[in-house]
């Protein structure tokens, strides 16, 4: 006879199979670079990055982004992809619930990219509606500076220390002009996790650039590469960029020292990312002396796992409205018939 499912804490084999279902989804040759790995590790990030100490609320218990409140933010657009990715895997082991299932995502993402081993510990619940979905406007915006960072991290309890090597993740992934409207990569590799965001940061003479869809980023054109007497069809280097966050991190006398050291070790920057980035996701959890979940939502719910949604990434109807990624529809056309004129130009 079936056995009534009870809900539980998952335990650790059932989360090698989940870890193991992420890694095989991993490669993903027709999207961005390669790899879901970087859109995975936002995910997690923003999932997180809503918390306030101050009212302890925000976090990523709950996956409320499940909801157009926090889906829809702005803040958020793109991250439908992410959340797509993961849909078989929910699919194919439904007693996860999101709120772990996009934070172990991100560990095991980060892990596979050459990354360090971080801690994680299970035991999110989803809510059932959205009134503890926090507000919308809780994450950095990347047009400012030091001020604004120091309000977003100091607001979930981050030092300077810890808010420059959780930085160090823009390693990873790109901007796209559709979502937040900046352009590009940090690094020439970014599905490895490394050190070279803070060795390019420091390394190089950022410029100011204003993009066609008005919005103002740094870029850097390795000049070895763009090399005068280069074959006419070679593909051309994609320029390198920084978000004005970025810059910000070397201009600032306090962050700059951090910079300094994790360009220089990469092991410390590593150490210092695994706990801070397990920080992150732990930030609005409350957890007895034997690590369970007492949050209320958690007590009056159990392990709650929220049904499967869509396996297809649709974005919120009115997720860009208002925001520069939306305008950028037009450049992103003209980039792809770029890069098809290019492209055709080579057969
Ligand atoms: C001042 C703080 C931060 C700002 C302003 C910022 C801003 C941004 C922006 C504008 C993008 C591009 C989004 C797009 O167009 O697709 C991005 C991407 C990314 N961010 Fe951050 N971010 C910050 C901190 C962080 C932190 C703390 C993490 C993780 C620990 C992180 C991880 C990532 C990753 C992995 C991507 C690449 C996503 C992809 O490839 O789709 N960021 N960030």
């Amino acid at each position: 006879m079936a056995q009534p499912q009870v809900h539980s804490v998952p335990s650790s084999s059932r989360l090698d199979q989940v870890a193991r279902a992420v890694r095989d989804l991993l490669h993903q040759p027709d999207y961005d670079d390669g790899s879901a790995g970087p859109v995975l590790v936002r995910l997690a990030w923003h999932a997180a990055g809503t918390y306030d100490a101050a009212t302890k609320t925000g976090g990523s218990n709950g996956a409320g982004m499940r909801y157009e409140k926090e889906g829809g933010d702005p803040s958020n657009a793109g991250l439908q992809h992410a959340r797509a990715f993961l849909e078989p895997i929910k699919k194919k082991f439904p007693w996860i619930t999101y709120g772990d299932l996009w934070t172990v995502a991100a560990i095991v993402a980060i892990r596979e990219m050459g990354g360090p081993q971080i801690e994680w510990r299970g035991g999110r619940t989803d809510f059932t509606d959205e009134s503890k979905v926090p507000p919308r406007g809780r994450l950095p915006d990347g047009a400012k500076g030091a001020d604004h960072i120091r309000h977003i991290f100091y607001r979930m309890g981050f030092n300077d220390q810890e808010i420059v090597a959780l930085s160090g993740a823009h390693n990873l992934g790109r901007c796209h002009s559709d979502r937040s409207g900046f352009n590009g990569k940090w690094v020439n590799n970014p599905t490895r996790f490394s050190n070279t965001y803070f060795k390019l940061l420091l390394a190089n003479d950022w410029k100011k650039k204003t993009l066609d869809n008005g919005v103002e980023q740094y870029v850097y054109v390795e000049e070895d590469i763009v090399d005068e007497d280069e074959d006419e069809d070679a593909e051309e280097p994609e320029e390198l960029m920084m978000l004005p966050t970025d810059i910000a991190l070397i201009q600032d006398p306090s962050f700059r020292p951090w910079v300094e050291l994790y360009a220089e070790r990469k092991d410390i920057f590593f150490e210092d990312f695994a706990r801070v980035f397990a920080k992150l996701l732990e930030l609005g959890i409350r957890r007895d002396r034997n690590g369970k979940i007492i949050n209320e939502e958690n007590q009056q719910d159990g392990y709650k796992s929220a049904p499967k949604k869509s396996d297809v990434a649709t974005a919120p109807a009115d997720q860009n409205k208002g925001q520069l990624g939306h305008e950028a529809k037009p450049l992103q056309e003209d980039n792809e018939r770029i890069r098809r004129r290019r492209e055709g130009a080579k057969l």
